[in-house]
């Protein structure tokens, strides 16, 4: 973190603005908590990435919070690109004021360089692929690939700069480590599955019990009062998931609810709610 904190720092006075890829599922949860104080003053804007997954109303939530604090917001969905014709506009808007002075000395079209953050898996390789319009080599679900300092053109006097370096998430914190384990950008081989089946089962309960039930076939009245492993049961028990001697395969049910919420087949849904972070700060 130290070695990319440096490098990061390094090109700051190479780049005119800051593009901070969250992840519209859970925007809180996806910002390194040391962002802020690396790129210290630099003009940025938060780009909730995978929308296509969050729940709408959440997303809206999110984009009016930060807009709400100055910071210039934008929804994307790189697999379609849907949202991306926004991008350079609200970047030329963040950075106005210093297009008005390049402007005033003469530097008129003078290229506009921004560096694109963002926590491993969250779609920085498929946004600058998208924008730059060239298929890299292919964009990988490593979390943690080592990255070089690149540039691309994404147009006439624009270009970006991909993270130099793994800017990490916030690990230490048990609560954002499970919120990335749900998405699927911790690796599932180093956690208990069906602990965490069973609490992504509970928060789902909570907020979003019509599009569990239907999924599941249950009832709300059956989950209603029930711990995460006991609704786990019951999916595996409605799947008909038993194993000799008809005990539930729990372990199969916990990787049909995670493979399932992952793909949104669940339907868009998002776990930091905005709601619960009015204090957040980018
Ligand atoms: P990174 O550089 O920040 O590490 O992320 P990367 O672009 O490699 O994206 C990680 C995964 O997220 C990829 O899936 C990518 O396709 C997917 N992704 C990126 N942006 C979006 C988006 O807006 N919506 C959705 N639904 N998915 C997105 P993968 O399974 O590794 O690759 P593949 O499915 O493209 O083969």
């Amino acid at each position: 973190m130290t070695k990319t904190r440096r490098r990061i720092q390094s090109q700051l006075r190479l780049i005119d603005a800051v593009a901070i890829l969250l992840d519209a599922r859970v925007p809180y949860s996806s910002c390194n908590p040391d962002l802020r104080s690396i790129i210290n003053n630099k003009p940025r804007l938060v780009i909730l990435n995978k929308c296509d997954m969050a729940d709408p109303a959440q997303t809206k939530k999110w984009l009016a919070l930060f807009r709400g604090k100055n910071i210039a917001a934008i929804a994307l969905d790189c697999k379609t690109g849907k949202g991306l014709n926004a991008f350079i506009p609200t970047v030329k808007n963040v950075l106005s004021d210093r297009i008005e002075a390049w402007n005033n000395k003469g530097m008129t079209g003078r290229t506009i360089k921004v560096m694109v953050v963002g926590i491993p898996n969250v779609g920085k390789s498929s946004f600058i692929n998208r924008m730059s319009k060239q298929t890299r080599a292919k964009v990988e679900d490593r979390p943690g690939v080592t990255r070089g300092n690149q540039w691309y053109t994404i147009g006439k006097g624009f270009d970006l700069l991909d993270t130099p370096g793994v800017l990490w998430p916030k690990f230490n914190d048990p609560s954002v480590g499970e919120k990335l384990a749900f998405i699927g950008s911790v690796k599932d081989d180093i956690l208990d599955t069906e602990q965490l089946a069973g609490r992504l089962l509970e928060y789902l309960r909570n907020n979003y019990p019509d599009p569990l039930c239907a999924r599941y076939k249950l009832s709300f009245d059956e989950i209603e009062t029930a711990q995460g492993y006991e609704i786990l049961e019951l999916v595996g028990r409605k799947r008909g998931m038993l194993i000799s001697g008809g005990e539930i395969n729990t372990e199969r049910a916990a990787s049909a609810v995670l493979d399932e919420f992952r793909g949104a087949v669940l339907g868009k849904l998002t776990i930091d709610r905005a709601e619960d972070h009015p204090d957040v700060r980018i």
